[in-house]
């Protein structure tokens, strides 16, 4: 996750503690090839260089103030990434007062002690302020005295316009043309290349790693969604797992390591199917966003999908692995690690709490099918933890290891990820330790139809709003309100748990209600309104219920997100009418 981790604290703006290199403005004027030595004539030479095309401080803080998130690590745009490198290359080999170092030279910078270096498209980088103000610097330096390409290349998530800009503030010199040559033999693969397609009506949040979500509108047609178009949350590149080789491996408990193939998870354990619903912790992040600018992708209302899973109890597995009761005194989680991993071999990691793994009415599968068919790649083919009514984080995809231990998951998305704060913490003030792994998510709902925005026509003379409904920790929904005049008076919605048209799905046993519930309203126009301020708000059956406004739980991540949702729709009057 180089840099990505850490670029949620980029909007600190603390003060600038060290100034080790000054550094030159982004026009890089014609140059000798020549190499810069530490001689101290060069040294006062490169100085007043530097001096001389130093950027204002206050240009780059008012960048990183407009919400660089990624500054410097993932995401240069493209187009200016190319811009910028086609100045480099013809620039190299022309006169000019640009420093020129060695890669020797560059590598020698990997610590704040020695400054941290990097090269981008040939021009070389002093980023050791940006570390020093950016608490977690340390996975920056896995970048340090290299080059940037390979880890934008699993980033490119992050790609922002402003973020080369920024970047050139930093520069300090060229490397020489002869380590520019050997840097572009070694040619950095996409590791993207080989991700599956996907359904073209997704709408993308980041195309490398892949983030979609589904349009509301057809969100909603479908109790449960068609895979192609389930909402698709990827870290990092989708990871490549032959199911012959497939192997589990289960580590933590009385009986050893105990390895699985994909024909032991299928054959050796019952096949369990749940209906369950994977809510991203982000969903709804756009409409924080909207208050005050958080860190993340910016997702709809979407990052929410339902699917019937099938595959093995995990509770079966651990069983098998040789769980009893003396394992629950000294192991309180069950740590998952997937097989995708970033450039420095860190896998996607999460955990649960033990009880909730082992429980019988827990439900968590290891599921190698959803909706009846075989996992797709996006879903984490061919196996993959399902833990109904907690986060989506914790569903890890490509699963590889299961580990039984008395500590959580040390992931970054365990630690430092997905977890809620106050709407008065910044980047400044937050301890991602105080605050505990989001699980259970809180009650949800939002409006899938008509869109915000719509209009409607005065003769059509009632309306039809659409949504879903959902709450975590097997809580049920029990009711949706829905207003059409910004929450004065009230109606009623018809919930539905099966495809339309199809019997009422039974009643959930209490405590395992995993699957949401899809709602209809159809009302009455109000005979005066010009516009409908349509609002809907869901109860579950422990009365938790939705805050009526973001504001009061707005927070630096965009996280738990669920405001009662509001649309503004038009309506129309007819033409004889006016
Ligand atoms: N598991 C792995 N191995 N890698 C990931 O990037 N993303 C997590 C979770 N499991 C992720 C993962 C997140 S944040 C979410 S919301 C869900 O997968 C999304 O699952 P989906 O893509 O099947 O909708």
């Amino acid at each position: 996750m180089l840099l990505l981790k850490c670029c949620q604290s980029l909007t600190r703006v603390g003060p600038l503690k060290t100034q080790r290199h000054l550094r030159v403005a982004p026009t890089v004027a014609p140059c000798a090839v020549r190499l810069w030595s530490s001689s101290s004539e060069d040294r006062r030479s490169r100085e007043s260089y530097q001096r001389a095309h130093s950027p204002s401080w206050k240009h780059v803080l008012a960048g990183l103030l407009a919400g660089t998130g990624a500054v410097l690590a993932y995401g240069l745009h493209h187009s200016k990434a190319e811009r910028a490198a086609t100045t480099t290359v013809q620039t190299i080999g022309k006169v000019s007062s640009v420093p020129i170092f060695s890669q020797e030279e560059v590598t020698k910078h990997r610590s704040l002690e020695d400054g941290v270096w990097v090269t981008y498209k040939g021009s070389v980088y002093d980023i050791t302020e940006f570390v020093a103000m950016h608490p977690g610097g340390d996975k920056i330096l896995l970048a340090a005295g290299g080059a940037l390409e390979p880890f934008w290349a699993l980033y490119a998530v992050h790609s922002q316009d402003h973020v080369l800009d920024i970047l050139a503030e930093y520069k300090v010199g060229e490397l020489s043309v002869e380590d520019q040559r050997k840097q572009q033999a070694v040619k950095s693969s996409d590791p993207y290349s080989s991700d599956p397609d996907r359904h073209p009506v997704l709408r993308i949040n980041s195309l490398k790693p892949f983030n979609a979500e589904p349009p509301p509108e057809i969100l909603s047609d479908n109790y449960i969604t068609p895979s192609a178009i389930f909402f698709k949350r990827n870290h990092l590149p989708v990871p490549h797992v032959d199911p012959a080789s497939y192997q589990l491996q289960v580590e933590g408990l009385p009986g050893g390591v105990l390895t699985l193939s994909l024909e032991d998870l299928k054959t050796q354990f019952p096949k369990h199917t749940v209906t369950a619903t994977l809510q991203c912790a982000g969903n709804r992040r756009s409409e924080m966003n909207k208050v005050k600018q958080v860190k993340g992708l910016n997702w709809g209302i979407a990052a929410i999908s339902n699917a019937t899973w099938s595959g093995a109890r995990l509770r079966d597995v651990l069983l098998a692995a040789g769980y009893g009761p003396d394992v629950a005194r000294s192991a309180h989680h069950v740590q998952f690690e997937g097989l995708d991993k970033d450039v420095t071999g860190t896998t996607y990691g999460a955990s649960i709490p033990l009880n909730k793994a082992v429980s019988e009415e827990g439900d968590v599968l290891l599921a190698y099918e959803m909706n009846g068919e075989d996992l797709p790649a996006d879903h984490g083919y061919p196996v993959r933890v399902v833990v109904p009514g907690t986060v989506g984080a914790r569903n890890v995809k490509w699963l590889g290891k299961i580990v039984v231990s008395a500590e959580e998951s040390s992931s970054h998305w365990q630690q430092n990820d997905y977890k809620g704060f106050s709407p008065g913490t910044d980047w400044d003030t937050v301890d991602f330790k105080s605050a505990p792994a989001i699980q259970e998510l809180p009650i949800q709902s939002a409006i899938t139809q008509p869109a915000d925005g719509a209009v409607v026509d005065r003769s059509a003379e009632e309306v039809t709003v659409k949504g879903y409904a959902w709450s975590g920790g097997g809580r049920e929904v029990v009711r949706v309100d829905v207003s059409l005049d910004g929450g004065n008076t009230w109606q009623v919605a018809e919930l539905r748990s099966s495809e339309k048209g199809q019997a009422p799905a039974p009643s959930p046993p209490p405590g395992r209600a995993w699957a949401w519930k899809l709602w209809e309203l159809t009302a009455p126009l109000p005979p005066k309104a010009q516009e409908l301020e349509i609002i809907c708000k869901a109860v579950d059956n422990s009365y938790n219920m939705q805050p009526d406004s973001v504001a009061p739980i707005w927070n630096l991540r965009g996280v738990l997100s669920n405001a009662w949702h509001r649309v503004k729709v038009k309506i129309k009057e007819d033409e004889e009418e006016e």
